[in-house]
């Protein structure tokens, strides 16, 4: 059988391809998703202030966020960074990820295809609990050495 590489740089050139078939996803999708959720993000009044203050040049942030959902959706191995520190210190609890989620989930449907945009909001969902939860820690001081005394 003839292998054809995906249209599209991956470390993981087999499982890339396997999940842009299963999924309908591709970059294109993708970088569309990004744009027009942040596009939304950045309108919305509970989240757009929390962008604000911290991010003043968004073309830097939106071709990260792309190579993030390549590296998530696609396995492509595309995003080199660290979430975690990037949300323990925000001024955020559940809603806001709640309503980032809803966002999203909006988004996703209206741009990706059905099986696309299960895959993507999935994802989303258990990566917004795990960033919630490294919220929640650093409020409470977790990880800090405890005291012995
Ligand atoms: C309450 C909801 C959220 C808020 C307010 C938020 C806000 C932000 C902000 C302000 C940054 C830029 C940080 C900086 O450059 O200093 C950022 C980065 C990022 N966010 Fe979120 N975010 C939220 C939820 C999520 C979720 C659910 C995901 C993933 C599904 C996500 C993925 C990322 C990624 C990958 C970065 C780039 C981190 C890096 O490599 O530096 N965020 N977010």
């Amino acid at each position: 059988m003839t292998f054809n590489p995906p249209p599209v740089a991956s470390a993981r050139p087999a499982i890339t391809a396997a999940l842009m078939e299963e999924t309908g996803l591709d970059e294109a999708i993708l970088r569309t998703l990004v744009h027009r959720f942040y596009d939304r993000v950045r309108a919305d009044e509970v989240l757009g202030p929390v962008f604000a203050a911290r991010i003043t040049d968004w073309g830097p942030h939106l071709e990260r966020m792309v190579t993030f959902w390549s590296s998530v959706a696609l396995m492509t191995g595309r995003y080199h960074g660290a979430p975690m520190p990037a949300h323990a210190t925000l001024p955020v609890n559940w809603a806001h990820f709640d309503r980032w989620l809803d966002l999203f989930r909006q988004t996703a449907t209206e741009i990706c295809p059905p099986a696309g945009a299960a895959h993507v909001i999935e994802r989303a969902e258990r990566i917004a609990r795990s960033l919630h939860m490294a919220v929640e820690d650093t409020a409470r001081g977790a990880g800090m050495t405890p005291s012995l005394r």
